[in-house]
Parts: C-alpha cells; structure tokens; sequence
C-alpha cells in the first residue's frame, strides 16, 4: 500500500477508509511482528490512529475489523459476478428465474437484514394488532434498523413515515398501489405522521417528458395516492417541482447531502457516467433529504432528530444506503427500512410490472372486461398443458402469476392456502385459479375508482400544503 499524507483522508469515500484502516493495521502488527525500529512503529500506529479517526467522521461509528461500512460497500450487480444472474437497480429489474428474483441473495448482497419469524412477532406484541398479510407472506421482507424504530415507539418517543412515487405516467397499475397500502397500514397501528414525495422531477430528467407533463402526472397519481385512504390530518404529499420553491428547509438539507457524496460515490452507486446530465447525478440527494425531519419545519416544529421510516420496494434502497452514509456526518439520524419484493409482470417474475407496457399490468382504470381479458390472455400460468396432465401432475404456484397475484391481495390465508393446495395437487385448474383471481381483483379495483372519483382539486391542494399536522412537537 502506498502511503497517504496525513490529512488527505476526505478524498475517501467510507469503503476506501476502511480498506485503509484495515491495511495499516496489518502494517503496524507486521512491523512488531519484525521488532522494528520503535520510531517506525510509532509512526506507523500514528497514522493508523488517524486513518481509524477519518473514518469515524466519515461514517459516525468506529472502525470494526472485519465489518465493512455496508450503507456504502458497492454491490455487485448482475454482469462479472459470476453465480448472481439477478440485476437490481432503481431502473431496472431482471432475472432469468422464473420464480423471480433471489431476495435471500439480495438481503445478503444489500447487506440488509430479514424480516424474520421474531421480528414480526415483536411487531404484533407493540402494537397490539395482528401483522399485515403483506408481512406475515413475506412480501416486506427486509429490513435496515426496525428494530431502533421498535425501541423508540416503545418508549413513547416519536417517529415519522416517507415513502414516495415516480410520476412516470398517469396510469398507475395495482403493483404501484403495494407500497401504499402498507404505509397505510402502518400510519393507522403506529399513528404517526407520514410524508409522501411525488418525484415529478426524478421523471423529467430521466423520461422524454415535459416539466408541465411531469408535474400534471404528479398531481393525478397524487389523486390515487389519496384513494388508498389517507387522513388528511396525518399526511403531507408534495411533488418536488411543487414544494422545493416553499420550503427552505427542504432545499437546506438538499444542500447539506450534495456536500457530502462525491461524484465517485454516486458512479459507484447508481451506475451514472460521465455523460449523464448533471440533473441526475444531484438527484439522489433530492430523494434523500425527506428522510430528514427538518425538511417539513411546519410539521415538526423545526426539530431536526425525529427518526424516518421508509417502506419502499427493494429497488430504492440505492438511494437510502447513501442517505444513511451521508445523514451522521450532517448531525442526523439514519432513516429506517422496510423493503418488499417486486410486484411481478403479468408474463411472469422476470421483470417488475412497467406502466408504458399495457398488457404487462392491470391498472388502477381498467374495466372488468379489460381485467378478465388481460388476465386470461397474458397471465403466465403455472399449470401443465393438458387437463389430463394438470390433473395428474398438479400446477407449479412459485412461477404462476395468477396464484402471486392472489398471494398479494387475497387477504384471507385460510383461503390462499387452499388454493395452493388444490392447485398444486391438480384439483385446482388454471382457469378456475384465473376465475378467482379475476374476481379478486374486479371488486378491488371497482372500489378504488369510487373512492378515486371523490376526490376534488381542492383536497389535492389541501394535502399538498405545507401544514402542522395532527402531533405535537
Ligand atoms: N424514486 C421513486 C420512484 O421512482 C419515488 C420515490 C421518492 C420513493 N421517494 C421515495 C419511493 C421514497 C419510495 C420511498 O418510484
């Protein structure tokens, strides 16, 4: 290793601190080992000292031999690793498994935790109410720090929910609806406030969009945001383009984080190139600066250290691994996670459902024709060919979509469970299980069109207005 000069340490980001550490401290072992000169051993340990002292600044926590800083270690990802045939980015997510991607793997390579058995246990024990379907199926499986969020709700102490949308189009499907149903959820057994971000900037720069459009898709997503049944004392939604020209506290923190991630960082990170507009290589401090109490002054009272939690798909922790590096080295806490699997195309667990491809999804606008049309056409099934196989054979759930499908919005798991059964032993045919899933899916969707269509400009306007809301602080 070659040495660095004392002092040109903040050139290196966490993982290349902790690479330093690590070497100069099998330096320092190795020159005892020799009985070199004292002189040589002090200065070695001086430097080590140092080295270990940049990286608590860089990262808030001491150096840990053999734990490297995981918000920041780099993930390998799809192409030259040679056994992981899973790529995982906040735009693009692709497998060659049919049963879709390998999220045990991911947990390992993201460096995030399970939700497991005890965990949710715990969850059911605070709260007092039985845990959503979402966890107890595994469809939130991962976590980053849950369990601080536990231990701060159990001593009386407050916490905050975000989560957000990217307003790519107007038409949003039942997939984007997964996240919002659980951040619900959540708000309703914790009761706390919750902040929801509508990226209409995010999709100006990185679609063939207008800002006017962005902007105009915003605000109908935030319409459907709202049907899922927020309460308006509770909630703040905000499109960026919206609310970064009112708050200065918002565009403070926006600030504070830029400071803090290098070029290199954000490269390593989100894959950006040299020839990537510069409005993308700043945007990732624009999705992270919401998981900092002190962008909504009017709702916390300018407090700056109520904790975050985030419920988001997988896909987004990019963004959050680097808002957890950054937010010690600017004084504040790092936001928590609760991460879910994709929601599966209809042709299969391959891909995540994608709103410009109209019969890869159901959307939240389609007919009940369209529903049972798109569903028996193009639904991936996991059954065999003939009946006569089928019946001998069965149906294979882990790759069949209508039975995932029903697996995400069929609450009842008695009844889940017998599906699976009866399908897998062949009892069950993939019409039959197509049936059931249409009419799961008719009913849900006829009823959020209903609550969809109450909705006025004005309480739009109401839910995006910076406000104190239902707490104290
Ligand atoms: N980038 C996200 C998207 O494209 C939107 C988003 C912004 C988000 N902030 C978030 C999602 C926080 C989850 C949590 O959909």
């Amino acid at each position: 290793m070659a040495d660095i000069p004392i002092g040109d340490f903040c050139s290196l980001n966490p993982l290349e601190l902790f690479q330093q550490v690590t070497a100069q401290g099998e330096k320092v072992r190795s020159l005892k080992a020799e009985k070199a000169a004292k002189g040589e051993i002090d200065a070695a340990v001086q430097l080590l000292l140092s080295l270990k002292l940049s990286y608590k600044t860089a990262t808030g926590e001491d150096y840990k031999a053999g734990s490297p800083p995981m918000d920041f270690a780099p993930i390998s990802n799809g192409p030259g690793d040679a056994e992981v045939d899973d790529f995982v980015d906040p735009w693009t997510v692709q497998t060659s498994n049919a049963k879709g991607v390998d999220y045990d793997k991911l947990i390992v390579r993201f460096g995030s935790s399970k939700i497991d058995k005890d965990l949710i246990n715990r969850i059911e024990r605070i709260t007092g109410q039985k845990p959503h379907h979402f966890l107890r199926r595994g469809i939130f499986f991962s976590h980053r720090d849950m369990n601080q969020i536990l231990d701060t709700y159990e001593n009386k102490k407050p916490f905050y929910l975000y989560t957000g949308r990217g307003p790519s189009s107007e038409a949003m499907h039942v997939g984007h609806l997964i996240p919002f149903i659980f951040t619900k959820w959540l708000q309703d057994v914790f009761n706390v406030p919750l902040v929801i971000q509508l990226t209409d900037d995010e999709k100006y720069l990185w679609k063939d969009l207008t800002i006017e459009k962005a902007y105009q898709y915003a605000i109908e997503n935030i319409k459907d945001v709202i049907a899922c049944g927020f309460d308006i004392n509770k909630t703040f939604i905000f499109s960026d383009l919206h609310y970064l020209g009112l708050s200065p506290g918002f565009y403070k923190n926006i600030v504070k984080v830029q400071k803090h991630v290098t070029f290199n960082q954000v490269k390593g990170i989100f894959g950006f190139t040299d020839s990537d507009c510069i409005g993308k290589i700043s945007f990732p401090a624009i999705q992270a600066a919401p998981s900092f109490s002190s962008s909504f002054p009017h709702i916390f009272n300018n407090r700056d250290d109520i904790q975050c939690l985030i419920p988001c798909a997988i896909d987004q922790d990019p963004y959050f691994r680097m808002t957890r590096d950054v937010a010690p080295r600017i004084g504040y806490p790092k936001p928590a996670l609760l991460h879910s699997v994709f929601f599966p195309a209809l042709q299969g667990a391959q891909t995540k459902m994608s709103a410009s491809d109209p019969n890869s999804s159901i959307f939240l606008t389609d007919t009940p024709k369209q529903i049972k049309t798109k569903i028996n056409k193009h639904a991936f099934s996991g059954g065999k060919d003939t009946i006569e196989e089928h019946r001998k054979y069965g149906g294979n759930c882990e790759v069949d979509v209508s039975y995932m499908y029903l697996s995400f919005f069929l609450e009842d798991d008695e009844k889940l469970e017998q599906i699976k059964q009866a399908y897998t032993s062949g009892a069950l045919l993939t019409g039959e299980l197509k049936k059931m899933l249409i009419e799961t899916l008719q009913p849900l969707i006829a009823a959020h069109q209903q609550r969809r269509k109450q909705i006025t400009d004005e309480m739009v306007k109401e839910f995006m207005t910076p406000r104190k809301l239902a707490f104290d602080f």
